[in-house]
C-alpha cells in the first residue's frame, strides 16, 4: 500500500475518509481457503483472501494498489463479509459497500465495484476448490 493519499474530488463521508487512512483488514491472511486478484478498468489491482469455516466467512484480508477510495471500499467489503454465512457474503454488492461507507464521490464509485467483484471472485475460488 502506497503511503500517498491522493486528493479526491467531491464530498467524502467521515466513515470513508477514515478508511482512506486506516483501512481495516489490510494485508494477506496467513491462512486462507479462497483468494482472488482483479485488475479493474482503472488499472488498479485489488486482492482478497478469505477464510471460510463451516460455510461462514471467518476472516477476510485485502490489498489494493489503488487510491484512497479503493482502500475504503476494500476495507468496507471485508468488514461487511466477516462473520457472514457464505451465501450472504456472496450477495454483498457495490451498492451495499457504498451505503455502508456513507457514499463515495461519484468518480470513485467504481472502486466499490472492484471491491465487490474481487470479494465475489475469492468466494468463487473457495467454492470451486475447497467447498465440501
Ligand atoms: S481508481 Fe482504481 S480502484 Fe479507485
Amino acid at each position: 500500500m502506497s503511503d500517498e493519499i491522493l486528493p479526491v474530488q467531491g464530498h467524502v463521508s467521515p466513515r470513508a475518509e477514515e478508511r482512506y487512512h486506516r483501512p481495516r483488514n489490510y494485508g494477506p491472511l496467513s491462512q486462507f481457503n479462497g483468494q482472488a486478484c482483479i485488475t479493474g478498468p482503472c488499472g488498479d489491482t485489488m486482492e482478497f483472501w478469505i477464510q471460510v469455516d463451516v460455510e461462514r466467512v471467518t476472516r477476510v484480508g485485502f490489498t489494493t494498489t489503488g487510491c484512497g477510495p479503493s482502500r475504503a471500499a476494500g476495507s468496507m467489503a471485508t468488514e461487511l463479509a466477516t462473520g457472514q454465512p457464505l451465501t450472504s457474503a456472496a450477495q454483498i454488492e457495490q451498492a451495499d459497500i457504498l451505503a455502508a461507507l456513507g457514499g463515495l464521490p461519484p468518480a470513485s464509485e467504481h472502486c466499490a465495484l472492484l471491491a465487490a467483484n474481487t470479494l465475489h471472485a475469492a468466494i468463487q475460488d473457495y467454492v470451486e476448490h475447497e467447498a465440501p
